[in-house]
């Protein structure tokens, strides 16, 4: 293992709450690897993989692909890092994902530092999301879909709030305003905990 320090950040926040935005940004920012399992997802998706044909039965549904799938997609992006610097975007989204997350970090001798969370009301996540089908054409961005993704973030990855929060790991931040103005929160987030 070379002499650089391991790294491990989580944003967490409903569908639609900028992980995916901020995450970009912050990683540049602080030399992590973004590591987000719904691009991965996707790029199955388009490269057309078997694993992407299956997955992309429950994302159309907005329901969530198995822990074993995502966890062996995290391991092999993890083992391509030495050390372990990364930005989880979308990643863990169930407490047995997040069991998994913890015994693999151990693993690279790396750990979660610090989860946040971003904090946006239910309106204007809808209103962005639906802006973004009108964007993009995500076909997970239907208002349907987005009904059910909306469900299972509160029953399955809303619990992990409490299991970092647990843990002192957890900040919450606005998630409303500028792209820079979130930026801004979520630096200072970070630079609190490192005092
Ligand atoms: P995933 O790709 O992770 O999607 P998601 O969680 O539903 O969230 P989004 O990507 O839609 O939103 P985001 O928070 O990243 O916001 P973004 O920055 O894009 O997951 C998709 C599916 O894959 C899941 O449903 C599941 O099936 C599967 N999956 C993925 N990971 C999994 C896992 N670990 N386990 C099991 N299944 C998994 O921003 C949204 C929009 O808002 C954009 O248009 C953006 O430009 C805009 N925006 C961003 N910030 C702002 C702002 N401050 N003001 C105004 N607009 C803004
Ligand atoms: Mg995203």
């Amino acid at each position: 293992m070379s002499n650089a320090v391991s790294e491990v950040l989580l944003l967490m926040g409903p569908p639609g709450a900028g992980k995916g935005t901020q995450a970009q940004r912050l990683a540049e920012g602080r030399g992590l690897t973004k590591l987000s399992t719904g691009d991965l997802l996707r790029d199955h998706v388009r490269r057309g993989t078997q694993l992407g044909t299956e997955a992309k039965v429950l994302m159309d549904q907005g329901v969530l692909v198995p822990d074993e799938i995502i966890m062996g997609m995290v391991k092999s992006e993890l083992d391509k890092q030495d050390p372990v610097r990364v930005l989880l975007d979308g990643f863990p989204r169930t407490t047995g994902q997040a069991d998994a997350l913890e015994e693999l970090l151990g693993e690279y001798g790396a750990q979660v530092d610090q989860a946040i969370e971003l904090v946006v009301d239910e309106d204007e996540l809808v209103r962005r999301l639906v802006s973004r089908a009108a964007q993009e054409g995500r076909s997970d961005d239907n208002e349907e879909t987005i009904r059910t993704r909306m469900k299972v973030y509160r029953d399955q990855t809303a619990p992990l709030l409490e299991y970092y929060g647990a843990k002192g790991k957890l900040s919450s931040i606005d998630g409303v305003g500028t792209l820079d103005e979130v930026t801004e929160r979520l630096q200072d987030a970070l630079s609190a905990e490192a005092q």
